[in-house]
């Protein structure tokens, strides 16, 4: 029988002018066995809990990067405060904090800098919304670019923009180039996808999350091209991810319910452009920490589809929203198995990737 022991530990141990976020929370040490065990609290190398919300992983030489959301303590906890967080693993299971990657504009105390140096104006400062980052190698320029979706601070989710940045280096750090609406669209929950002819494309929700829009990327992977597709018109889907497996191209989405969970669904298509098919969803059993089963996530959403370099699998990861506390939320990281005639994502308790 697996023993729980409940312990303290302080989260990131960063602090933010007005904002605490060294809280210490009560963590179950039983999830950190080497195995990838959903619905537990993840610690870094450092036994910090890992702090990477709606991620995206990257796979770059031999090393897996992944970039989240660095979410604060309680129920603003949404707001962008530190910035985006990256972690950087070889074996997908142990995770060593890498920092900060992109800091909002304003972190004056955590950069050493005097408050006469805040940048408030900047679009990522203090208390704006960033979510979603992705980051893609741009194998042109030999830069790695970071888009976010981004609200600017007062605004609730009514800017709707992407945000971009870019940096030398995978660990950062990122420098914040400029946020607009792509294509003069709105934008919200977002992946980036590069194809194998070595197009990158941005895959995001707009039209007030109704419809999706795939944007073709320059090819120093900071702009867009123009060109730009409508896919799963009507159909309200967010937490986009994608991959490219057996010839095609598989999306992964969530209906719209802001935090709370809701059925996922699958598309497929022979294009990264569309036309997406739906299937349904790829969800089945049931999560025995909050009793929730397939029809609700698990009680997550979607957030990014990671194929594991070298191989033909491909991993799913969903977020475990905690709108009380966003620094709870939690990770739900599943095979996906294609053996079948439509794909599938069952429960596991714990496996290794
Ligand atoms: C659902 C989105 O998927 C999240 O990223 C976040 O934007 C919430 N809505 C906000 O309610």
């Amino acid at each position: 029988m697996k023993s729980l022991i409940r312990a303290s530990i302080v989260v990131a141990g960063l602090c933010t002018a007005g904002i605490t976020i060294c809280s210490a929370v009560n963590v179950d040490t039983s999830n950190s066995g080497g195995t990838i065990r959903s619905g537990r609290l993840w610690y870094d190398t450092a036994g910090h809990v890992i702090n990477a919300h709606g991620g995206g992983i990257m796979y770059h030489e031999g090393t897996y990067w992944w970039y989240g959301e660095h979410k604060v303590y309680g129920s603003q906890g949404n707001r962008a405060h530190v910035g985006i967080h990256v972690y950087s693993s070889t074996d997908l299971v142990t995770w060593r904090d890498r920092g900060i990657a992109l800091p909002v504009a304003d972190a004056p105390l955590r950069q050493g800098m005097s408050t006469s140096e805040k940048t408030p104006d900047s679009d990522i400062c203090d208390g704006c919304v960033m979510e979603r980052p992705k980051v893609i190698f741009c194998p042109k320029t030999g830069k790695f670019s970071m888009f976010f979706h981004l609200e600017l601070k007062g605004q609730g989710y009514r800017a709707a923009r992407t945000g971009i940045a870019v940096a030398d280096k995978p660990e950062g750090p990122f420098k914040f180039l400029r946020s607009f609406r792509p294509n003069g669209q709105m934008s919200r929950d977002m992946t980036l996808f590069v194809d194998n002819d070595g197009k990158a494309y941005h895959i995001f929700a707009s039209e007030e999350n109704k419809t999706a829009h795939v944007d073709e990327l320059t090819d120093d992977f900071l702009d867009y091209t123009g060109k730009s597709v409508r896919i799963m018109i009507d159909e309200s889907t967010e937490g986009i991810g994608i991959c490219r497996h057996g010839g095609k191209y598989w999306l992964i989405g969530s209906g719209c319910t802001g935090w709370a969970p809701n059925t996922a669904r699958l598309y497929v298509a022979d294009r990264i452009i569309g036309p997406y098919k739906r299937l349904g969803n790829p969800c089945r059993g049931t999560n025995p920490i909050n009793n929730t089963g397939p029809e609700l996530t698990w009680g997550g959403q979607s957030t990014f589809l990671l194929p594991i370099h070298g191989t033909d699998r491909v991993i799913a990861m969903f977020d475990i929203w905690n709108p009380k506390n966003h620094e709870e939320s939690r990770y739900v990281w599943l095979p996906v198995d294609f053996s079948g005639e439509m794909p599938t994502i069952s429960w596991l308790d714990e496996w290794k990737p």
